[in-house]
């Protein structure tokens, strides 16, 4: 039982250094460029809804947001129906298209909902998982990614960011043991959009699910402005108050 427990702790910490081993890119996440909340909501909605819900989230709440009209969240956002082909209306939550036994089926897997996953998983991770989709034959869906080793997530966002190929070197550590390192990638197959372009796109996308994880901070942010005004104001009427209080006294 001891020898066991002590492979355990020899065990655990060298699984948690391979989990923690990808170098993760710096998302560009900017809460108060509202058109870049739009244009990540427009994007998350049509690329990402039909697997993923954001179970918390209701539409009419990002319009409040990011100051759009129900009419536009409507047109923009909305795309979804319920099981009587109703079109889901502003005030409902974002649920997926897909039903968890369909998803089940299809990807061998429960797909998460999205709202708080800037929360869980930083946005730094986000924004690297999404741009680092490569070619693997060796996988069912024909790709791996550098963040999520082995993901059973397919690279939705393909036609935009092309196909790239991982570069791996062999390095040898102090111990003599082989191992690949990543390297850089490179694209063998161009997509729509330039690589700058595409960093845009999946900063924006990032961005939005930031704001989604924990919307009130946009109401802090604009709270704590108003206070500081507020503030300002009343310090000179103070002064004020002051000068004229002892005025008479000296
Ligand atoms: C075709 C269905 C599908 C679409 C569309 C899709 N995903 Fe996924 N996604 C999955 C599946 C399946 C998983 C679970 C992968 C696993 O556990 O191996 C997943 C997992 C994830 C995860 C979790 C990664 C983790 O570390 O747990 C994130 C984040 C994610 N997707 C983001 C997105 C975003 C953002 C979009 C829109 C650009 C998107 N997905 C579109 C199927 C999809």
């Amino acid at each position: 039982m001891r020898k066991l427990l002590i492979a355990f702790f020899l065990f655990v910490p060298s699984l948690v250094m391979a989990a923690g081993g990808a170098h993760l890119d710096h998302a560009p996440v900017n809460l108060k460029d509202t058109e870049s909340l739009k244009r990540g909501a427009k994007s998350f909605v049509n690329y990402c809804l039909s697997c993923h819900s954001a179970e918390y989230m209701r539409y009419n709440r990002i319009g409040r947001d990011l100051g759009m009209s129900e009419v536009e969240v409507a047109q923009e956002l909305i795309s979804t129906r319920d099981a009587k082909g109703e079109k889901t209306k502003v005030g409902e939550l974002m649920h997926v298209a897909m039903t968890t036994d369909y998803a089940k089926e299809a990807f061998g897997t429960k797909i998460p909902g999205l709202t708080v996953i800037a929360r869980a998983k930083g946005a730094d991770y986000l924004y690297t998982y999404l741009r680092t989709f490569y070619l693997d034959e060796t996988r069912p869906t024909g790709m791996n990614n550098i963040a999520f080793p082995d993901v059973g997530m397919p690279h939705v966002l393909w036609n935009l960011q092309g196909l790239q190929k991982a570069n791996f070197e062999t390095e040898t550590d102090a111990e003599g043991n082989e191992k690949q390192v990543f390297v850089g990638m490179e694209i063998v197959k161009p997509g729509q959009l330039s690589k700058e372009e595409y960093d845009a796109f999946v900063a924006d996308l990032v961005n939005f699910m930031v704001y989604m994880g924990e919307p009130v901070q946009l109401e802090r942010q604009s709270l704590g402005v108003k206070v500081l005004i507020f503030l300002f104001i009343l310090a000179i009427l103070a002064y004020l108050l002051k000068k004229e209080y002892w005025k008479d006294i000296h």
